[in-house]
């Protein structure tokens, strides 16, 4: 698997990285370790978890799935090799989620002991905390840098002027900043006056801020489900509309003159954007994996980015408006 280099930590990262929130919970142990050994024989290397991950599922409370990847970790004897992003912020059974400090330290220590590892390499928060000063809270991850409790910080489900309010901050005052940001995102976009809160989507203000600032971002829920091809999961209520389903043609239409799938065609257009983007992909299916991980053998051309791009019809409404 191709790498990348992760903004200005100057740490190569695998440019797919594989979601396990559903792993000790809903996907069974040996679908999971085939999910995990596939991806990491295909060189990935890069792995995303939460301390929440999955209490909302049935047998789950939380911790489910650090648990699990640590496990698999000490089976393969892999943990030096692997690259491991946990999060904190939203609650969960026993937390009540806040970017306090006592909150960043003590959910720190438990997501540690229950990967059964000694340092977190990206810990983020999983969404902004505006009720905490931003001070307090940025000290404090500063605080589990320092103490080689984790290597980078990354943040989650924020909008751009508080993430560009924190990183001044840190700088400031010499402490570790945020290095990356991880959100919603995938071809097809929110349709107007519609929201997913509490998840933020990338949007055009992100990108170029990303791209100005050589700032990775990943994308979560890139697939949105499977919806772009199967007919057993249906879009979220708040991408349906005219620009989707022009969109899901687009990639249809594109995918069957390159002999690609439509998630893989999903997946190109979005790590070849300009700034690339990293997706976070998850499945419980090892020949879904394999199909989404065959997406490095796919190159668009610029043309064809730019036909993506230009699929829907806010496009020709701008051009209604100013001409
Ligand atoms: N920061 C945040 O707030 C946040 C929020 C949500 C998720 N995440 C992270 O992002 C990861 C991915 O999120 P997600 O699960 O929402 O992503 P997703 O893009 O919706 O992908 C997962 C779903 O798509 C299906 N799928 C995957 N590949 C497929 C294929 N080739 N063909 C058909 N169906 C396919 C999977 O079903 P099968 O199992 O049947 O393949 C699964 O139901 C999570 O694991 C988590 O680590 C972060």
């Amino acid at each position: 698997m191709k790498t990348i280099t992760f903004g200005q930590t100057g740490v190569d990262v695998s440019a797919i990285c594989l979601g396990t929130m559903e792993f000790g919970t809903a996907i069974s142990k040996d679908k999971s370790y085939e999910v995990l050994d596939m991806y990491f024989e295909n060189g990935g290397r890069f792995l995303d978890t939460a301390n929440i991950y999955a209490h909302w599922l049935e047998g789950g409370k939380g911790g489910d799935s650090e648990a699990f990847i640590g496990q698999w970790m000490r089976d393969r004897g892999n943990r030096g090799e692997m690259f491991i992003a946990t999060k904190l912020g939203f609650d969960m059974p026993g937390e009540t989620g806040t970017l306090r400090p006592d909150a960043i330290k003590s959910e720190c220590e438990s997501s540690l002991q229950r990967m059964g590892i000694d340092t977190i390499d990206l810990y983020y928060a999983h969404r902004d905390d505006q009720e905490t000063p931003l001070e307090e809270s940025l000290k404090a991850f500063d605080e589990l840098v320092a103490g080689g409790k984790v290597r980078f910080l990354g943040a989650s489900n924020f909008m751009a002027w508080r993430l560009e309010r924190a990183r001044d901050l840190s700088r400031a005052n010499g402490w570790a900043e945020y290095c990356c940001l991880q959100q919603r995102h995938s071809y097809l976009r929110l349709q107007a006056g519609t929201t997913f809160t509490p998840q933020l989507t990338i949007n055009e203000d992100l990108m170029a801020y990303s791209r100005a600032e050589g700032f990775p971002m990943l994308a979560y829920t890139p697939l949105l489900g499977g919806c772009y091809v199967r007919e057993d999961r249906q879009l979220p209520a708040q991408y349906l509309g005219v620009d989707s389903d022009n969109r899901i043609q687009a990639a249809r239409k594109l995918g069957g003159l390159l002999g690609a799938t439509p998630n893989q065609i999903v997946l190109a257009w979005m790590m070849q954007s300009d700034p690339p983007i990293i997706p976070i992909i998850a499945t419980g299916n090892p020949e879904h994996l394999r199909e989404n991980l065959a997406v490095e053998n796919l190159q668009l051309t610029a043309e064809q980015l730019a036909e993506l791009d230009a699929a829907g019809i806010c496009g020709e409404r701008n051009m209604v408006l100013i001409s």
